[in-house]
């Protein structure tokens, strides 16, 4: 495995510079991405955002955006609006690190439960938020609207900080 490989995903708050990188991310990753806008709103106009991008080296050494986390707080509940890994660096434990800062800073801000909603289909998904002890509790009908499919409602109720 070459150094690269090896080195622990570096996760740091997004700025509207990372926006182009995070936008690739989310069209490689997403049938239904959310636009360079949406990211450029979520950063500059909502105050209940927080978003998270994760970096690791390419194979220069320099620091590249492989992942993102957002997360709206709303009193206090933690509410994952969307995370994704850049396809070429997947199981190496970029979405692990982005999740356990971001619910450690929800924790901080007063949050007290988290959700989210996945696809039925999703089953890498749904096994990152099993590891972090998130429970299936509730089933929106025909939520995703290109091809009908059910979300799953996971929560994690109490939110307690990562280690
Ligand atoms: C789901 C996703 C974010 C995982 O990102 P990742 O950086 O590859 O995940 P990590 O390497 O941090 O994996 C953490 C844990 O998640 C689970 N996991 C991740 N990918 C998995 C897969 N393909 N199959 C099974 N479990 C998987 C495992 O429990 C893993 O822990 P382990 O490696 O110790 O077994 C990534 O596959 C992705 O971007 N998918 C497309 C976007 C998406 O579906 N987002 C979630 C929408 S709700």
């Amino acid at each position: 495995m070459s150094q690269a490989e090896q080195a622990e995903p570096r996760v740091r708050p997004m700025t509207q510079e990372d926006v182009d990188a995070v936008y690739d991310i989310d069209v490689r990753s997403y049938a239904l991405p959310w636009s360079a806008r949406a990211y450029r709103y979520e950063l500059s106009q909502n105050a209940n955002a927080r978003l998270w991008v994760a970096e690791l080296p390419d194979e220069h050494a320099r620091p590249r955006v492989v992942g993102m986390i957002v997360t709206w707080i709303i009193l206090d509940e933690a509410h994952i609006g969307t995370i994704a890994t850049h396809p070429d660096y997947r199981r190496r434990g970029v979405a692990e690190a982005l999740l356990r800062q971001a619910l450690r800073d929800a924790t901080r801000l007063g949050a007290v439960q988290a959700l989210l909603e996945v696809r039925r289909s999703n089953l890498p998904a749904q096994a990152l938020y099993i590891k972090f002890g998130f429970k299936q509790t509730g089933v929106r009908p025909r939520y995703y609207q290109d091809n009908q499919e059910d979300a799953l409602l996971m929560t994690l109720d109490p939110l307690e900080e990562p280690e």
